[in-house]
């Protein structure tokens, strides 16, 4: 479904991404690993379109996507949810949720989304008109998803989702995005540093070090490797 092929990017004159190449398979939850400041979210950025390809291309459902603007991706149906919170916290639930369906073709479909997001997380249905700032952290997240999930993507990219949650709430996280490909049948690409959850629920590996993919396998084959364990997990 997603084909990124060789891509680079940087900022500046400060070259990032030295061409990785990865594939995510429709319907899957393909997760990519690696230490800080290696270049996770500048991949993301830069398949999304937020930042710039230097070179290389990125393939969606078999087009060639490389420059299309980030909305008409959006449109396309590709969704990035950013790292760290960026809900509206003197907003309710509710008016967060409208925030991703003000383009036309989400706007239609709002009800039937509504439902969908409330179906996956049945806490928001409950708090619809609580403040979004007032909601725990781990709430806060499955509002941010949700957020994104109003665009009706087909593949969503989630950067760190449980970064700074508790180990619960870590869990929970997790649960839902599994969820979001069993039940709705979403395809997603998944930045983690949650090594361990993220290989318990990934269904393909990339592990990405100083900007180029060093490692790529099924989660049995990257944990069975003493060696990629050692050299860039930390596990
Ligand atoms: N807006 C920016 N301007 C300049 N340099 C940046 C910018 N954003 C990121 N960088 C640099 O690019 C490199 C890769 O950053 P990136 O955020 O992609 O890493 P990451 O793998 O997502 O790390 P983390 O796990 O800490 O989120 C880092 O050296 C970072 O300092
Ligand atoms: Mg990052």
């Amino acid at each position: 479904m997603l084909n990124v092929k060789r891509i680079e990017s940087g900022y500046g004159a400060m070259q990032v991404l030295w061409q990785p190449s990865i594939d995510v398979k429709q319907g899957t939850i393909t997760s990519l690993l690696g230490p800080n400041g290696v270049g996770k979210s500048t991949l993301l950025h830069t398949i999304f379109g937020s930042i710039e390809p230097w070179g290389g291309e990125v393939y969606y459902d078999g087009e060639n996507v490389t420059r299309v603007p980030t909305h008409k991706k959006v449109e396309m149906g590709i969704a990035l949810v950013p790292e760290g919170k960026h809900l509206f916290p003197n907003m309710t639930v509710y008016e967060n949720l409208s925030m991703g369906a003000y383009r036309k073709r989400a706007l239609a479909d709002k009800e039937e989304s509504l439902e969908l997001v409330y179906a996956l997380f049945p806490r928001l249905k409950e708090r619809t008109k609580q403040l979004a700032g007032s909601m725990s952290g781990g709430e806060q997240q499955m509002v941010t998803i949700s957020r994104a999930l109003m665009t009706r993507p087909k593949l969503i990219m989630l950067d760190e989702p449980s970064q700074g949650l508790a180990p619960k709430l870590v869990g929970e996280v997790f649960d839902t995005i599994q969820k979001m490909r069993d039940e709705i049948g979403l395809t997603i690409l998944l930045i983690e540093q949650n090594s361990d959850a993220s290989l318990e629920a990934a269904d393909f590996v990339y592990v990405m070090h100083e900007g180029i993919i060093k490692a790529q396998g099924t989660p049995d084959q990257i944990k069975g490797s003493t060696e990629i364990r050692e050299a860039y997990l930390g596990i």
